[in-house]
């Protein structure tokens, strides 16, 4: 028994109150979001709107991304940390180009076989290119979905983490309609990220808050429940 209306409420408040006009935000380019979500992974917002546009504009696609100097990769990322994630998103490019003829697959499952791109990052960059049925499930979304399922099983299981996942696909936009995808992918990035705080969550004016068990119970920040990193 989930909660029913969750992705309408979501999506309604995404479009209202959700994040906007974000460099990435409104291209359905796979190499623009990819390289967006890539530079998300670490980093905050802020200090990546210092370089996706400079990136962008020295590698305006995947072959030119492919064809550059390893250097100069390094070069323009040089400040962002995490230099593992600039060397997978050089060779990611390179697989790309040798692979799959310069053309993103458009299914989170092949994503995933690409260097840097896990899971989660290849159901964010499917569900907002392609509009496919898959639900982003990091850190800040794990919050979201436990406090509102009140769902307690510790996810330092995997079959637990398996059991979320499922739920999370259950909660997913009914079918796939227009844009429902992108807007429902990025208002649970937005509401982990505003609203649904790790430690003072302000349910006052969460739009799912009539849903929220962890809510209901009067204790969501017990959620998510993992024992062990
Ligand atoms: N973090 C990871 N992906 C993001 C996105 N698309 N928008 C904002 N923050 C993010």
């Amino acid at each position: 028994d989930l909660p029913s209306g969750f992705s309408q409420r979501l999506i309604d408040w995404q479009r209202q109150h959700g994040r906007h006009g974000l460099p990435w935000q409104g291209s359905r380019d796979p190499y623009r979001v990819w390289l967006s979500e890539i530079m998300l992974q670490q980093t905050q917002v802020t200090t990546v709107l210092g370089y996706y546009p400079r990136f962008l504009a020295r590698f305006p696609d995947v072959r030119a991304l492919a064809d550059a100097p390893a250097d100069d990769v390094m070069a323009l990322w040089s400040g962002l940390g995490y230099y593992s994630r600039a060397r997978n998103l050089h060779r990611c490019a390179q697989e790309v180009v040798a692979r799959h003829g310069g053309v993103f697959p458009r299914h989170s499952t092949e994503l995933a076989t690409l260097p840097g791109i896990g899971a989660s990052t290849a159901a964010a960059i499917a569900a907002f290119c392609f509009g496919e049925r898959i639900s982003i499930l990091d850190g800040n979304v794990r919050r979201v979905l436990t406090r509102l399922l009140a769902f307690d099983a510790d996810l330092s299981a995997s079959a637990h983490q398996k059991r979320l996942w499922a739920l999370a696909q259950a909660m997913l936009p009914p079918v796939p309609a227009g844009d429902d995808m992108a807007a429902y992918t990025q208002g649970l990035m937005d509401l982990g990220a505003s609203l649904c705080h790790r430690t003072r969550p302000q349910c006052e004016i969460c739009p799912v808050q009539p849903l929220c068990r962890g809510h209901a119970q009067g204790q969501p920040t017990r959620y998510p429940v993992v024992t062990r990193k």
